[in-house]
């Protein structure tokens, strides 16, 4: 089988790449990234772009016919990934996150791949009081964000067919370790200020519920959608991934951290406000169609793994929400500053894709 991974050079693609090698040893995976990114690396373990067939650095917006020849799967992760970015690049959002997924979708199909795996959201469900929202429930979409992967769910189930599945995973907020960390989710980044400045800071009152998924798990989904095909149902199936023992209230996460962390306390934001985006996600579609591919890791063990990894690393920055390279909007704004990036976020000094490694 050969596989193409956009965005393999981000949070979840470090794990997403560790994950297809070990249970597809003998597969052709390649990965396509535009590498904004590719500096950020947390751990001491060898790249994960080394257990790959083949490296594009390439926008999305501008693959090359060669990524897609001869794909079967494309796991598609690339994307202006949080509302914050989503916020003060709102056309690039929909630029790459809608535009660009549903062409690439489009080029795979053309090009005779037969499946396409799209890393979607569960904040697609905004506000949603009352019970947990299942994949029937009415979306309410309250940022740029999350209306691109409203919008490019609706294009992309247009193309999938009999020869062309098309599995759009909306998963919870990840969590947990990753060789490319990013702290700009919200148990890492309570995880960063308990371990930085022994404490944690609520921004909001810590009502919000909010779904979240460990980055490996988010990996064992994917793996488990590579392998979907039309022949046995609809040929497009949007899922909800996580489990519902993993629905949490903000408040309840912060304790958890606070527990985990010596002397760690607590702290309530002065100006905390109760935060609009509060919804709880029912999991059973999941839990049916993939009993053996279910969330396993633990809050605690996620919590441990995060607190030793930068204590390992001796982080100390209290400040890392304003100036780390582990928060995404400061790594595209800086990059923006120094006339690196363009408005549209390509390179300024791009001239063309490159490749390493070898095809199928
Ligand atoms: N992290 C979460 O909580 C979460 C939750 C639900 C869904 N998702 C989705 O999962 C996917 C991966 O998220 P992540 O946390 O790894 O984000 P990330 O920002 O760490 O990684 C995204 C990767 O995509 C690449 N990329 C962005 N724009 C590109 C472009 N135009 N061309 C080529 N590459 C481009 C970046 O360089 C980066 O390596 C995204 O689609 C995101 O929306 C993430």
């Amino acid at each position: 089988m050969n596989i193409l991974v956009t965005g393999n050079m981000g949070y979840v693609g470090a794990p997403v790449v560790r994950q297809l090698r070990s249970s597809r040893p003998a597969a052709w995976l390649a990965g396509l990234d535009t590498g904004y990114f590719a500096h950020c690396l947390c751990s001491r373990s060898p790249v994960p772009e080394r257990l790959l067939d083949r490296q594009y650095f390439a926008d999305v917006r501008d693959a090359p016919d060669s990524a897609l020849e001869a794909v079967d799967v494309v796991v598609h992760l690339a994307a202006v990934s949080n509302d914050p970015i989503g916020n003060v690049f709102e056309e690039v959002t929909y630029a790459v996150n809608e535009q660009a997924t549903v062409e690439l979708a489009r080029r795979a199909r053309d090009a005779g791949a037969r499946s396409f795996v799209f890393a979607s959201s569960c904040s697609m469900y905004g506000f949603a009081e009352g019970g947990a929202r299942t994949e029937e429930s009415p979306l309410d979409p309250l940022t740029a964000y999350s209306r691109s992967k409203v919008k490019a769910e609706s294009g992309l189930a247009q193309l999938a067919d009999d020869d062309f599945s098309v599995t759009s995973l909306r998963f919870g907020t990840a969590c947990g370790m990753s060789d490319r960390l990013r702290l700009d989710l919200v148990l890492n980044d309570f995880v960063a200020s308990a371990v930085a400045g022994g404490k944690v800071l609520l921004l909001s009152d810590g009502t919000p519920w909010r779904p979240l998924i460990h980055v490996r798990d988010m990996a064992r989904a994917i793996d488990w959608a590579v392998d979907r095909g039309s022949d046995n149902g609809d040929p497009f199936l949007a899922v909800n991934i996580g489990t519902d023992s993993w629905n949490f209230q903000v408040l309840e996460l912060a304790q958890a951290v606070v527990d985990a962390v010596d002397g760690a306390r607590l702290q309530l934001s002065p100006d905390a406000h109760p935060d609009r985006r509060s919804y709880k996600v029912d999991f059973s579609r999941f839990k049916s169609l993939a009993p053996d591919h279910q969330p396993k890791v633990g809050l605690e063990e996620a919590i441990r793994e995060l607190v030793t990894a930068l204590q390992e690393s001796g982080f100390r920055d209290t400040d890392f929400r304003k100036d780390s390279d582990l928060v995404r909007l400061n790594v595209l704004s800086r990059l923006r500053r120094d006339g690196l990036l363009e408005e549209d976020l390509r390179w300024a000094d791009a001239s063309r894709p490159a490749e390493v490694g070898s095809g199928p």
